[in-house]
């Protein structure tokens, strides 16, 4: 094989692997043409500091998929570790996700939780293509968070809790409090 032909790639192999990368869970959330649009989300992550960008990417199935497309705003809520049942909730295509949540509205009118570990509003930057999904990258405007909760973590399929240790990473970013 020359060194550029790409090797066989087994799916289930991938996917086993990708779960050794353990995530934070979110619910994104943006105002639809007439209701408001929720989904679980664990493809969060930084993007850039200056500008404030983030990034999320949506399943090109996802029901949702034309009204992300359309929104041009979000709220990437950042779940707590004991709110597993919202993130059940808004994993559940094609059922009322909506039903007793608890939210206010920030920007674009897109609904942020409430009893999140953090939340980010965002504006709509730019979308790409991302395979299967489309990737959404999006400026932040305005955030809030709340250091004394702990965020939920998402890792080899399963919910998981942090355990910290003392041990403080080599990052030249002020965010270890
Ligand atoms: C922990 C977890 C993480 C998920 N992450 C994503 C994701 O990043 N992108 C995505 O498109 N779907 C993700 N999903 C699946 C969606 O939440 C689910 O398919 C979606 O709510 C369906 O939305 P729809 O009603 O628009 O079809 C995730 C589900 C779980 C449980």
């Amino acid at each position: 094989m020359s060194a550029l032909e790409k090797p066989a790639l087994d799916g289930r192999a991938f996917r086993h692997a990708l779960g050794q990368f353990p995530t934070g869970v979110c619910v994104v959330t943006c105002r639809g043409k007439d209701e408001d649009i929720g989904m679980t989300m664990s493809s969060f992550n930084s993007l850039s500091l200056d500008p404030p960008l983030v990034l999320f990417s949506v399943d090109r199935r996802a029901m949702s998929l034309p009204q992300w497309e359309a929104a041009g705003g979000y709220a990437i809520n950042v779940l707590a570790d004991n709110q597993q049942a919202i993130s059940n909730r808004f994993a559940r295509a094609g059922t009322n996700k909506w039903e007793g949540a608890h939210f206010e509205r920030g920007f674009a009118d897109a609904p942020v939780l409430t009893g999140v570990a953090a939340a980010f509003e965002c504006r709509r930057w730019a979308t790409h293509d991302g395979g299967d999904h489309v990737l959404f990258v999006a400026e932040v405007v305005r955030l809030k968070s709340a250091p004394d909760r702990q965020p939920l973590v998402f890792s080899k399929g399963r919910y998981a809790r942090l355990e910290q240790t003392t041990d403080v990473a080599p990052w030249p970013l002020d965010i270890h409090y």
